[in-house]
C-alpha cells in the first residue's frame, strides 16, 4: 500500500535519505523547509530538479518549526497517512551554546506538533526521532527502552521533554505517536561540524596534500555508531507496525572517537597519530558517558538490524570526501 508522508527536516541527512527512500518504493512526499535566502538545499537538490518527482510525488512547503498556523495549514492541506519528525536543533556541542533555541525548537517544537495533531480529524502516525542522549549517563550499558532518562546536556534535556511528550500523548490522547530512540548515525550527508564528517574530511584534504593536521578535542570518548541510510528504514517500518511503540535504533556496538580516527587514516594507508592535535576549544562542559543501545526489540519486533561496521563506514566516508575534493 503506497501512503503519503510529511516530513519535517527533509534537508537533513535523515530527512533526505528517507525521502529517496520513501520515493523508491512508491510514496508521496510532502517536506517542510525553512525559508532561507538561498533555495539550494545540497542534500535533496538532485530530487528537487528532477521533473518526474518534484511536484508530482514530492512537494515542499515553508515553515518554520515555530509557526504552527502553518504547519496546521499544510497538515489539513496534505491530510498525510504519517508524519516523520526529524526537524530540530541536531548540534549537541552547540546545545550549549544556544540551549534556549534548542529548546525552543526540539523541545517546544514537537509539542507544538502534538497539540496540532490532537485536534486533527484525520491523525496522521506520528513518528519522533528522540536520541541516546536522552540516557546521559545511563546507571547501565547497554541501554533498553526501559532505561531511565538522565540527560547532561541541553539537547539531551530537549530530546527528553519531546520523548516523554510523545510517551504522554499516546498514553493520554491516544495518539499513534512513537520514539525512534536512535544512536549516532553518520553518513557522507552528515553535517560538517560533526566530528566523523569533520575526519572524514581532514583524512581527504591530508591525503590531497591540502593540508597536514586535524585538531579535536576528547578522543576516547565512546559511541555507539551506525550508518544513516539503515536507521531511516528503522523509522519506515515503525510507523507499519500495528500499534505505536518506543524502539531503540543501535548497532550495539561501541568505539572510540580514536577507534573512528584509526579506521578513516588506515583507509588511506596513513597513520592518525601523525596528524591529530588535541584542541581544548573542542571539549564539552559536561558529556554523556557509556552510551550503546540494546536493539533487541527492534530485531525482534522491526526485524531490523544495522548491518554496515564502523570500519566499513569510515572508509565510505573518506572516499566520498576524496570523490568531492577530486
Ligand atoms: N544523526 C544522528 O546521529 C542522530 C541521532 C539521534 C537523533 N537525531 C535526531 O534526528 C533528527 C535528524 O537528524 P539529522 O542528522 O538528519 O539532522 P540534521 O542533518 O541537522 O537536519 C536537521 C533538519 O532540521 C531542520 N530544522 C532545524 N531547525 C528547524 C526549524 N526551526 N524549523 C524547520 N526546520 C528546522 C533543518 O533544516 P535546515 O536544512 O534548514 O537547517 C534540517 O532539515 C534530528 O532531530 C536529530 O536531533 C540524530
Amino acid at each position: 500500500m503506497t501512503t503519503t508522508s510529511l516530513i519535517t527536516g527533509i534537508t537533513g541527512q535523515d530527512g533526505s535519505y528517507l525521502t529517496e527512500r520513501l520515493l523508491s518504493q512508491g510514496h508521496t512526499v510532502h517536506g517542510i523547509v525553512r525559508r532561507s535566502s538561498t533555495t539550494a538545499r545540497g542534500r535533496i537538490d538532485h530530487l528537487y530538479h528532477d521533473k518526474n518527482i518534484y511536484n508530482q510525488r514530492l512537494f515542499l512547503h515553508y515553515a518554520d518549526l515555530n509557526d504552527s498556523t502553518t504547519i496546521r495549514r499544510i497538515l489539513v492541506k496534505t491530510q498525510p497517512d504519517h508524519m516523520y519528525h526529524l526537524a530540530g536543533q541536531s548540534h549537541v556541542g552547540t546545545s550549549f551554546e544556544i540551549p534556549e533555541t534548542t529548546s525552543q525548537f526540539t523541545a517546544m517544537g514537537t509539542l507544538k506538533i502534538l497539540e496540532i495533531l490532537r485536534d486533527l480529524e484525520k491523525q496522521p502516525r506520528f513518528l519522533h526521532i528522540s536520541s541516546s542522549e536522552i540516557f546521559g549517563r545511563p546507571e547501565h550499558s547497554p541501554q533498553d527502552e526501559s532505561t531511565a532518562m538522565r540527560p547532561v546536556t541541553p539537547y539531551g534535556v530537549a530530546k527528553t521533554f519531546a520523548t516523554q511528550m510523545v510517551q504522554l500523548y499516546r498514553e493520554s490522547f491516544g495518539l499513534f505517536a512513537c520514539n525512534a530512540i536512535c544512536y549516532n548515525h553518520e553518513s557522507p550527508r552528515r553535517g560538517e561540524s560533526f566530528v566523523t564528517r569533520k575526519i572524514a574530511r581532514a583524512v581527504a584534504a591530508i591525503h590531497a596534500g591540502h593540508s597536514d593536521k586535524l585538531r579535536l578535542g576528547t578522543i576516547d570518548s565512546r559511541r555507539d555508531w551506525g550508518y544513516a541510510p539503515e536507521y531511516v528504514d528503522a523509522m519506515h517500518r515503525m510507523l507499519c507496525q500495528d500499534q505505536p511503540d518506543d524502539f531503540i535504533i543501535a548497532t550495539g556496538r561501541q568505539h572510540s572517537v580514536e577507534d573512528f580516527l584509526a579506521f578513516a587514516f588506515d583507509s588511506v594507508g596513513l597513520n592518525w597519530k601523525d596528524h591529530v592535535e588535541h584542541d581544548a576549544k573542542y571539549v564539552r562542559p559536561s558529556e554523556v558517558s557509556n552510551l550503546v543501545g540494546n536493539p533487541a526489540k527492534a530485531e525482534q519486533q522491526l526485524g531490523w538490524t544495522a548491518q554496515t561496521q564502523l570500519p566499513e563506514l569510515a572508509a565510505l566516508m573518506v572516499k566520498r570526501e576524496i570523490e568531492r575534493i577530486t
